[in-house]
């Protein structure tokens, strides 16, 4: 078997765009455009390139984005001034810190001064609260992305067995509160687990969100499992790559996604959801 590809380019594009209409029929009715605040502190290379597609997107989109780029040297005093001006702004739908913020600030503490209903990032521990009660607000835009690609491959999740690997706050965790909302049976993964091969190859499913390239083994993939690599990684050579050995899952899975072209650009797109949603719900 040699899987089909799922193509998050053409994925996303059709979620902006989508974004695109409704941002425009709402503003034939009246209503401003959806204003996402993007918050960057630093220059680390690989966020300010995140930051940037983000900015992108905005526009293709119909959403008004607002940059406060700021120096390294930002303060956490002076983070959590701008969050709370941000909070008190009627004109911002949507606040977007990017993480990883600078050692000598909390992200933590930053993420929970954040209002609710514009954390379009979807971290705050209300939202994630709700998403674990099945009864989502905002949902982290990652794992909101990998479920949109899983609905588009047609197949049915309910009572499907789905392997996470990796156990982390933007990815794994979510990724297993909206799995298990699919109604999957859901083991997540971690650098602890026993018997990794075989629980991945167990999987009907399998989400890979740990940052390390090459790490799930083609050879572990259950023939005509659907594959989600959620990690891209720069090789010394500088090309991209994922958490799975594409090549030879490919010849395993039914589908799966690539890298670069997978879930990364989905992330992005599913922000700009979650901006039009954070904006509806603000103001109905
Ligand atoms: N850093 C890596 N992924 C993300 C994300 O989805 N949101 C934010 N704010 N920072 C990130």
């Amino acid at each position: 078997m040699t899987a089909q590809i799922l193509d998050g380019k053409a994925i996303s594009q059709d979620i902006v765009q989508s974004v695109r209409a409704k941002v425009d029929a709402r503003t034939a009715a009246g209503h401003r455009a959806p204003a996402l605040a993007v918050v960057l502190v630093g220059s680390d290379p690989a966020s300010q390139v995140y930051v940037g597609n983000k900015k992108r997107q905005c526009e293709n989109a119909g959403i008004t984005s607002l940059a406060y780029d700021l120096p390294e040297t930002t303060s956490e005093a002076e983070l959590v001034a701008l969050v709370g001006k941000l909070n008190a702004d009627d004109a911002v739908d949507g606040i977007l810190v990017q993480l990883p913020l600078p050692a000598h600030i909390n992200a933590e503490k930053i993420i929970e001064l954040i209002d609710p209903v514009k954390d379009v990032d979807g971290f705050h521990p209300y939202n994630i609260g709700r998403l674990a009660l099945k009864m989502p607000l905002l949902r982290p835009c990652t794992p909101r992305g990998v479920m949109t690609l899983l609905e588009r491959t047609g197949i049915d999740l309910v009572g499907k067995d789905a392997v996470i690997v990796g156990a982390s706050n933007i990815v794994g965790r979510p990724q297993a509160l909206e799995l298990l909302l699919a109604r999957a049976t859901v083991t997540v993964c971690h650098s602890k687990t026993k018997d990794l091969a075989g629980k991945v190859h167990g999987a009907d499913v399998v989400v890979a969100g740990v940052g390390i390239p090459n790490f799930v083994k083609g050879e572990w993939i259950k023939p005509g499992a659907i594959v989600i690599d959620v990690g891209i990684n720069r090789l010394p050579d500088g090309k991209l790559c994922g958490d799975v050995e594409f090549e030879v899952a490919r010849q395993h899975a039914s589908w799966i996604t690539p890298v670069p072209g997978g879930v990364g650009l989905m992330t992005v797109a599913t922000l700009m959801q979650n901006t039009f949603d954070a904006a509806v719900n603000r103001k109905p």
